[in-house]
């Protein structure tokens, strides 16, 4: 059989129950399609931190770099500062591979419930496409006359051209296989007057290549207004790593729920593994209590398993979802439902089973 060797980092929170169903739905899709999954657990998160003062060994890159993939869960809680826990692992495995683009689908599924009045699944389904490595989250910057009444802190937008550029066409590339064939740009070139000018320009000379994609450019102010008024006007948007962190949010809650929302980072290249994880975290509000949705780790599981070639088990695992969903099977309260998170996943993973 075909062998994916897969590394696996539940971390925090709820991440600690929904790997577990994402690996059940995986495992069924693998013995109904022919493939196996090799499997190694790292326990790295904010309870290891506790102990041993690091998030991840110093190491930690060296022994993920041989998999195929990285399946991870959630990061963050209480007691560990995020900038401590999520710098300490989740942004070090996004920036050491160069997982560039993080592609999160939104999608308003048959059956979900959609908090915006009289929308169809058909006019909910576009894909955030988020710069992954730079511009607001490049880290440069400082504290500086810490105490003193000079105080000031600076962090500054970083924007490369091989940057902006690759992920402007991995966007329009992504377009390109949609039936739309639309790109639209979150920009703030009103308002942010360096860097994002320069996207502007770097947008429209990508465009120039990709005549028979149509485009279009919002701030992102009012394009978190389109979203909800409009959200049948979007296919692919690319937008910064803020802008798309906040759109990835937005987005999912327009299609339902934040539960459902999965991500991808990838590396196009193939140079390093990609990893594929919900958009949501660890919810310290519901962890503990097995009440949390496992749908977004698990289609981020498909969306894996397209990204390891196994195209005909990914869209098994999506169709599934779908069914599910529509026929009212069991979902999670943030669905309106009161099945648990095991209930969810072994639902899915039965029907995978038979597919
Ligand atoms: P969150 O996504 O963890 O939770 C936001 C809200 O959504 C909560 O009310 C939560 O209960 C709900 N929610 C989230 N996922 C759900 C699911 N699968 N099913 C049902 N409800 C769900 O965001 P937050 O509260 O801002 O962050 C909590 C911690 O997670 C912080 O430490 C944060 O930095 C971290 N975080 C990590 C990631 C990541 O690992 N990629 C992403 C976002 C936040
Ligand atoms: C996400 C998260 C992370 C991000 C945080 C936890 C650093 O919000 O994956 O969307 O901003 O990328
Ligand atoms: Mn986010």
């Amino acid at each position: 059989a075909r062998k994916h060797r897969i590394a696996v980092i539940p971390g925090d929170g709820i991440g600690k129950e929904t790997t577990p169903e994402g690996i059940r739905v995986l495992e069924a899709a693998g013995r109904r399609f022919g493939f196996e999954l090799q499997l190694t657990e790292y326990d790295w998160s904010c309870d290891v931190y506790a102990k041993t003062g690091k998030m991840m060994p110093d190491d930690g890159l060296d022994q993920l770099k041989d998999s195929d993939s990285i399946f991870l869960g959630a990061v963050g809680w209480p007691g560990v500062p995020d900038h401590v826990s999520l710098w300490g692992l989740l942004i070090p495995i996004r920036r050491g591979f160069d997982q560039y683009a993080n592609v999160r689908p939104c999608k308003l599924m048959p059956g979900a419930r959609t908090p915006l009045a009289n929308r169809t699944p058909a006019e909910i389904d576009f894909y955030v496409v988020r710069e992954n490595t730079e511009g607001e989250y490049s880290s440069v910057g400082g504290r500086m006359f810490p105490g003193t009444d000079r105080e000031f802190v600076s962090q500054q937008s970083i924007l490369t051209r091989t940057g902006t550029d690759r992920i402007m066409k991995y966007a329009f590339e992504l377009a390109m296989t949609r039936p739309r064939k639309k790109v639209t740009s979150a920009t703030k070139s009103n308002g942010i007057t360096f860097t994002m000018p320069y996207w502007d320009e770097r947008f429209e000379e990508m465009a120039k290549q990709y005549p028979g994609v149509t485009t279009d450019v919002f701030h992102i102010d009012i394009l978190c207004a389109h979203f909800v008024q409009h959200p049948d006007w979007f296919d692919v948007v690319v937008g910064s790593n803020l802008f798309g962190d906040i759109l990835s949010d937005l987005g999912p809650a327009v299609a339902g729920s934040i539960g459902i929302a999965p991500s991808a980072n990838i590396n196009p290249e193939k140079i390093f593994p990609s990893m594929f994880e919900p958009v949501h975290g660890s919810a310290p509000d519901i962890a503990g209590k097995w009440v949390c949705n496992p749908i977004g780790q698990i289609w981020s599981g498909a969306m894996m398993l397209e990204h390891l070639g196994e195209k005909e088990a990914a869209d098994a695992i999506v169709k599934t979802i779908e069914v599910m969903l529509a026929e009212g099977g069991p979902r999670t309260r943030d669905m309106g439902g009161n099945a648990g998170t095991v209930d969810v996943g072994k639902a899915l993973a039965e029907a995978v089973a038979k597919f």
